[in-house]
Parts: C-alpha cells; structure tokens; sequence
C-alpha cells in the first residue's frame, strides 16, 4: 500500500513543539506510520501508537548503528568515525552487547539505591543556594533541576572538575541543536575536552567509573577502545542529565497546571512514586526516540517504509494511546502508570532508569517539602522549549515563593 500524504511538522509551528500531543492523535487516528518532514525539514516516517510503538522498539530491522548506511552525516552533522557516537546507544549487538555489559553492575537498582544519601545531599545544596535568593525568584532549571543529576553523574563517573557550563552547551547542541553548524562544533568540542579529561583521570586513577572504564582499555584494548571509552564518557554524561532535567521540569510544570494533584501530593508522601510514573508517562523528557534506520523494506500497519529509511518512534503518543491508558490526556498521580515507554522498550531500555526515578523522586520531594509556596513566575505561553522531536522540555523555568 502507498503510505498517505507526507506531514510537514514544520507547517504546524511552536504550538506542536509546546504542545504534539493533538498532532500525533490525529495520525494515530489514521494509521500507526506516517512520513512527516521533521523539524529540521528531513523526510522520516514517525511510528504512533502504543502496540505500534512497543513493536518498532524490538524490530531487528530498526538498527541504531548508522554506520551501516555509510553515510553519518544523515542523522548528525559528524563524520562517520567520530568518538562521541562509538557507544552503546549508537550500536546493534554484538557491539551494543559488549558495551551493554561494561557498565550495567553499575546502575542495578541496588547499587543505586545506596548513593540516596549523597543525591539527597545535593538537592538539599541545589536547594540552600536557590532559596538564599532575596527576591524569592529563580530560574528551576538553572538552579535546580540541571545541577542536581549533572553533579550526581560527574560524581559518579568521576569528574567533578567538569566545566559543567561548557558542556552543557555542547551537550543541548548533540540532542536539540539549534543549528547544523553549531552541532558540528560540539561534535568537535566535547570528545577534544573529553580526551583531556581522560588523559588526566589516566595520570592519577582513583575508585571512580572513569577509572575503571580507563583501566580495560589499558588492560590490552580488546575490551573497550579508545574511541569507545569518549563514546561511554559522552553517552554516560549526556543521557545521565538531559533527561532528568526535564523530568524535574515537566514534572513540576505538571503539579503547577493541576493545583489539585499538587495538593494531593504535598498532602500525602505515599503518592510520591505513583507521581513519578505518571510524570513520565504524562510528558515525558524523550518525545521520540533517537533514529533507527530501516535495514530492510518494513511493513507496518499496510505501509511499506522502504530501507534506509529514518524511523522516529513516538514515545510521547504511545503513552497517550487511549487504547492503553484510560484519558489519558489526565495527569492523574493516583492512576497506575505502569506500562509507559518513557524509558524506551527493548535492548536500549535506559540503563539509567533507577537513577533517574531515585533522583525524580529526591527532587520533586525535597522541592515541595522545603518550598511551600512555589508558584510558576511566568505564563506557559513564554517558554522556550527545546527544539527537536527527541527531548521535551524548556529551557528556563522562572519559578517563585
Ligand atoms: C527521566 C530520565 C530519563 C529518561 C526519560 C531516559 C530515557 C531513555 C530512553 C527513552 C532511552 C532509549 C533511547 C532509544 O532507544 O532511542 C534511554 C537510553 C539510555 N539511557 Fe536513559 N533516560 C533517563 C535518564 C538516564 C540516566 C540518569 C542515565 C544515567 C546514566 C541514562 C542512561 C542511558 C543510557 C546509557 C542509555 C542507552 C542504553 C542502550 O543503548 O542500551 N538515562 N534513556
């Protein structure tokens, strides 16, 4: 069958990044594949749907190692062998198998359960510096929901010293760029400042995953390359906060939009986990997925997406399917929320899922316990949302209290 007319997301301008979700139920409506002009202007074909989307994600035909189309530059404006994408994320097994297993001991619910002590530590400091404001305003995001999983990381990996500043420009370039070149640049930028963080951590190792990550290099290089081990430097730190930021954030513009859920929360701790969960089913902080390629002719729903195509998985639409979650355009913290796709689905299931719900959690308690009066500082309609179908968020959030 002909797949429908091509959509042209760019003609429905800064209503559809500040609010998909109608968009994509109308696309729903009419079939579970569409090819849409992306933001950027680029052809892709976009999956909708629950069941739909929860197939593609463990579709073998869907690969996420671009090198197979012979041509990087397709999806990021980088050679073919740049170090920054030789990770994980960017692989198909066995090479994502091996990778996979390098680091995932470190982020078992256990292991991650035992750094609560220090994550509630640094949302108590986040916090005693945001509050020490005079005039009782501050920006969230700024103050808050940044620094608390970008120091938790940095901690963890090993690299306190980071120029947090610097990288989180390069960083908002890699998942939301604001134009090809200045993505270019990052693409050279971070892995040349990584290299020499790398190299100093080499100089004087300590007990840090950095450390050991340096160490099966060093061991004869079989394990993970030197181009892999900036690729896991990379992965890790940029997917280990770009993400729980707008948790935080959309989170908390949530509670704000519905008073009444805010009320219930404050009143009662024990809906606190629940609260998560719908959070990131509700709006979650990854709109669509990062892009497959279609490694073969697929059909899907009587559409063919002809190979080498780009395919975006739209998680956002899948966790609003009504098929799936009764109104679901409800946020709901009492509903059971399980079930979302917000943390992907498959072999790429985010690695750092504990962590992220550990440090949701810490931040949307310790912000509500210690601000009483938090209010939002500025109409919804002044926002500024990160560009892009990958991550859903703003930039700045003005709070007050
Ligand atoms: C609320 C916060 C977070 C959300 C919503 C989230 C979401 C996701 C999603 C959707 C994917 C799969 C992407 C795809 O298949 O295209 C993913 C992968 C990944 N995430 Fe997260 N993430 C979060 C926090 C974290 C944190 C804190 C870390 C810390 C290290 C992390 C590390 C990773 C890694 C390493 C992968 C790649 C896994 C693989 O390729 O096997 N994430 N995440």
């Amino acid at each position: 069958m002909v797949a429908g007319p091509v959509v042209d997301l760019r003609e429905l301008g800064g209503d559809f990044t500040r609010d998909p979700y109608p968009v994509y139920a109308e696309l729903r409506a009419a079939g579970p594949v569409h090819r849409v002009l992306d933001p950027d202007g680029e052809e892709v074909w976009l999956v909708v749907g629950h069941d739909a989307c929860r197939a593609a994600f463990t579709d073998p035909r869907l690969s996420r190692d671009w090198r197979k189309s012979g041509n990087m530059a397709q999806i990021v404006n980088t050679e073919q062998d740049q170090p920054a994408l030789a990770h994980m994320l960017m692989s198909d097994p066995p090479d994502h198998t091996r990778l996979r297993r390098l680091v995932a001991k470190e982020f078992t619910p256990r292991r991650i359960e035992a750094l609560a002590p220090r994550v509630q530590q640094i949302a108590d400091e986040s916090l005693d510096a945001m509050l020490a404001a005079e005039d009782r305003r501050a920006d969230l995001v700024a103050s808050f929901a940044f620094p608390l999983p970008m120091t938790v990381i940095c901690e963890l990996l090993g690299v306190p010293a980071l120029d947090r500043a610097a990288f989180r420009g390069w960083s908002n370039e890699m998942v939301a760029r604001t134009s090809p070149e200045a993505e270019a640049r990052a693409y050279q930028e971070m892995p040349a400042y990584l290299a020499e963080l790398i190299a100093a951590k080499r100089a004087r190792p300590a007990e840090d995953l950095l450390s050991a990550m340096i160490h099966t290099v060093d061991d004869g290089g079989d394990r993970l390359s030197p181009s892999e081990l900036i690729g896991m430097s990379v992965l890790l730190l940029i997917a280990g906060h770009e993400t729980t930021v707008n948790l935080i954030g959309n989170g908390v513009r949530a509670l704000f939009a519905h008073p009444d859920q805010l009320a219930a929360l404050r009143a009662d701790a024990g809906l606190l986990d629940g609260a998560i969960e719908e959070m990131l089913r509700y709006d979650g902080p990854v709109e669509a997925c990062t892009d497959r390629l279609a490694l073969a002719d697929v059909e899907m729903g009587g559409a063919t997406i002809p190979a080498g195509s780009t395919v975006l998985i739209a998680m956002a639409d899948a966790d609003r399917d009504p098929e799936r979650f009764r109104n679901p355009d409800r946020f709901d913290i009492r509903r059971d929320a399980r079930g979302h796709i917000a943390f992907g689905h498959g072999l790429h299931y985010c690695l750092g899922a504990p962590l992220a719900r550990l440090e949701g959690r810490i931040a949307i308690r310790t912000l509500l316990e210690r601000c009483p009066g938090l209010a939002p500082d500025a109409d919804e309609a002044e926002l500024t949302w990160m560009p892009g179908l990958l991550i859903r968020g703003v930039r700045e959030l003005p709070v007050r209290w």
